[in-house]
């Protein structure tokens, strides 16, 4: 007992932050969801005290009799009062777990307000379109007509819509303290809703963590994003800033061999607002400077930068810079002045600086 008692502290304190943990939810999903965890838990440890003392009880009533091992104790077949009780109080203890929580289901999967339009007809509600993809999650703001990866920028104090998909395995979207998890499937879109109420800049990180829940590939672990959340009126700046990237070259620290380097090893996957690129292969790049991780958990500075655009296999195994086969970048290998440049170049891809 003792040492199963040790290892579940080990489990416990591993969730011990609350930018990452579900213990410590934030927001009025997170926090119904971690009432709904108590009372589970409440319930689950009264019918383990129960069955334990009476379990104890019998074996101390009906331990070995001080009158002799012949004697044959009195024989007792069936009990309709027994078998009642032990029929009945599961049925209680099965509807009052059953009841909040399909309710809160119901609840948290009412998306209704994501087709309300204003009288102008454009749509109300702050919807985030979120693709998984190996290994990395984009973000689609319909509304707002942007697009972020890995970053998820929200406002607080409101119901923020979710319309979950992945583009090629099955993920799972999960920010442990905000709420969640629910699968990304290929082929059926999953809706529901989360509300952030805390502002994440006063977070020991300064973000929320969101993960996939999903084992989806050898870099699963890895498949970490963002989460920031902002007052409404600091998301309105953010997006008005999203906008204004639009048409104009984003790199604040554009050279020449940093622009032709990433214009012909980069824009194949990786789209940037306002220099090009399709996008859809690899995440959007547009804010990468103001990012706080380099491939979703590397600490986010240029050296870290450069060994992962040297050798990203190293680092996040299976995903598709690598060429198929795993043994070099699918861009080819790039000259030490060329890796400097396309850091330098990508570091300065921002809208906050
Ligand atoms: Cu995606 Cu696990």
């Amino acid at each position: 007992l003792f040492s199963l008692l040790a290892v579940m502290m080990v489990f416990l304190s591993g969730c011990g932050e609350d930018y990452i943990s579900a213990l410590k939810p934030s927001g009025q999903v997170g926090k119904e969801q971690f009432n709904l965890l108590l009372l589970a838990t409440g319930i689950m440890t009264l019918v383990i005290v129960v069955v334990s003392v009476i379990y104890l009880l019998a074996f101390l009533k009906f331990r070995r009799s001080k009158v002799g091992e012949n004697v044959i104790p009195k024989q007792v077949e069936g009990s309709h009062t027994l078998e009642v009780i032990w029929t009945v109080i599961p049925i209680i203890l099965l509807l009052i777990l059953s009841v909040p929580v399909v309710t809160a289901t119901y609840k948290f999967a009412d998306v209704a307000a994501m087709d309300e339009v204003d009288e102008a007809g454009n749509k109300t509600a702050l919807t985030v379109n979120v693709t998984a993809k190996l290994y990395w999650w984009e973000f689609e703001y319909p509304n707002q007509g942007i697009v972020t990866a890995q970053e998820l920028v929200v406002p607080t104090g409101q119901k923020v819509y979710f319309n979950l998909k992945a583009a090629d395995v099955k993920h799972s979207f999960w920010i442990p303290a905000i709420g969640g998890k629910m699968d990304t499937n290929v082929e059926n879109l999953n809706k529901f809703y989360l509300v952030f109420d805390k502002e994440s800049a006063d977070l020991k990180d300064g973000v929320f963590y969101g993960k996939c829940a999903e084992l989806c590939g050898p870099s699963h672990a890895l498949m970490d994003f963002k989460v920031k959340t902002v007052s409404p009126e600091a998301f309105d700046a953010w997006v008005a800033n999203m906008k204004a990237t639009e048409g104009q070259t984003a790199s604040k620290d554009s050279t020449d061999l940093g622009e032709a380097t990433f214009a012909n090893s980069c824009l194949a996957c990786h789209a940037v607002s306002g220099v090009g690129g399709t996008g859809g292969v690899g995440p959007n790049l547009t804010t990468f400077g103001d990012r706080n991780r380099v491939a979703g958990f590397l600490e986010h500075n240029e050296e870290n930068l450069k060994a992962w655009i040297e050798n990203p296999g190293e680092f996040k195994p299976g995903n598709l810079m690598m060429n198929p086969e795993g043994t070099a970048p699918v861009y080819g290998d790039l000259t030490d002045e060329e890796i400097q440049a396309l850091a330098t170049y990508i570091m300065g891809l921002s809208v906050e600086k």
